[in-house]
């Protein structure tokens, strides 16, 4: 594709338009509750592999796919009462299920493996261009591979709006950090496999059991086996990324290094802060953790543009969706 891809806003036409589109296997950015997505038919070989081609992913790295509702999710996975009971409570929303998969999703999508993850979104557009078709769509994040996130469509035209055939307008996400994934494979062994906006206290109240953390998990590239995507480095902005611990507030002292451009990137507002001052930025005006959050892969792709070399970046506090971010902070800092 050498023309740059249409954002379109959400009428309509512009809904009939994209369901052409992926109808035909041509891939459209899609907006989630969570990120925006990279759309393509999860049933048809030729529009998932365009997706691997576009984002620039392994295709070792498995795709999750989105339903309009659990009936359909459950049609293509082997559904345990543990997957129903997280049905009920969090679908549609931000809660992807790994679950064994059946031979109608091909293997391409799961990257060889015996298992799937399935998610109903509950992003209202999306919802609506779901109810469209029929079949589910694979939709990894709309980046390339190893960046950050998008969370606005504004965010997919410099990385990805030439090689794709439009972008759905559906305003910022709600959360801004991708979907809690949930390891359902072994119901005495339920673990999540990526936190996420669903925490772990929320899925053991559900389930009446203990789910592991994410942290049994090793984020290192061995762990690629049991959990594919969850490479050490991941999320990166060109900046390169200091994390300070949560209520750290110094402000970072650009003019002691004029040759490195270093921004600073807080909780939230500080008390005092110089007019003059434009290296500084806040997540949040008073560290609503839900608006941290939201606007945390925002921020980072803000600083990224503005040509920024060093983000210092304080963390969040370590509980509900805080533990997300910072398990992205952590990744978006590896080198
Ligand atoms: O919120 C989200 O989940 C977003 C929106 C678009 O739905 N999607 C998303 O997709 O974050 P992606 O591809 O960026 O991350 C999906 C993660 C990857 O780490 C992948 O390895 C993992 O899900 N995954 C997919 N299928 C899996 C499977 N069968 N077993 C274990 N992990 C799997
Ligand atoms: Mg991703």
């Amino acid at each position: 594709m050498t023309t740059a891809a249409k954002t379109l806003s959400f009428n309509p036409e512009n809904l009939d338009r994209c369901v052409s589109i992926l109808r035909e296997g041509g891939l459209v950015a899609v907006p989630t509750e969570t990120v925006y997505g990279l759309a393509g038919n999860s049933l048809c070989e030729s529009a998932v592999r365009k997706i691997f081609n576009v984002k620039g992913r392994p295709l070792i790295d498995p795709l999750i796919s989105h339903f309009s509702d659990a009936p359909k999710a459950f049609e293509h996975t082997c559904a345990n009462a543990s997957a129903q009971k997280l049905a009920a409570a969090f679908w549609p929303g931000p809660l992807t299920m790994v679950l064994p998969k059946q031979s109608s999703i091909p293997d391409l999508v799961t990257a060889g493996l015996s298992s799937a993850a399935i998610r109903v979104p509950a992003h209202p557009v999306l919802r609506q261009l779901l109810e469209q078709i029929d079949f589910p769509l694979a939709a990894p994040s709309a980046n390339p591979f190893g960046y950050v996130s998008p969370t606005r469509a504004e965010h997919i035209i410099p990385t990805l709006g030439r090689k794709i055939d439009a972008i759905l307008d559906g305003g910022p996400c709600q959360h801004g950090i991708e979907s809690t994934i949930v390891d359902l494979r072994d119901e005495e062994k339920i673990r999540i496999l990526r936190p996420g906006p669903v925490s772990l206290d929320k899925l053991s109240e559900v389930l009446g059991t203990t789910v592991s953390s994410p942290s049994n998990i090793p984020a290192t590239d061995d762990a690629a086996q049991t959990a594919p995507g969850m490479l050490s480095k991941h999320y990166s902005p060109k900046a390169h990324i200091e994390i300070q611990p949560h209520g750290y507030l110094h402000i970072a002292d650009r003019r002691t290094n004029p040759n490195n451009r270093t921004a600073t990137i807080l909780n939230s507002k500080p008390d005092a802060v110089d007019a003059n001052e434009t290296d500084i930025f806040w997540l949040s005006e008073d560290a609503d953790i839900d608006t941290i959050a939201r606007n945390f892969f925002h921020l980072i792709q803000i600083c990224d543009r503005q040509g920024y070399d060093h983000l210092i970046i304080e963390a969040a506090p370590n509980t509900g969706i805080g533990i997300a971010i910072n398990d992205r902070l952590q990744r978006a800092a590896a080198r």
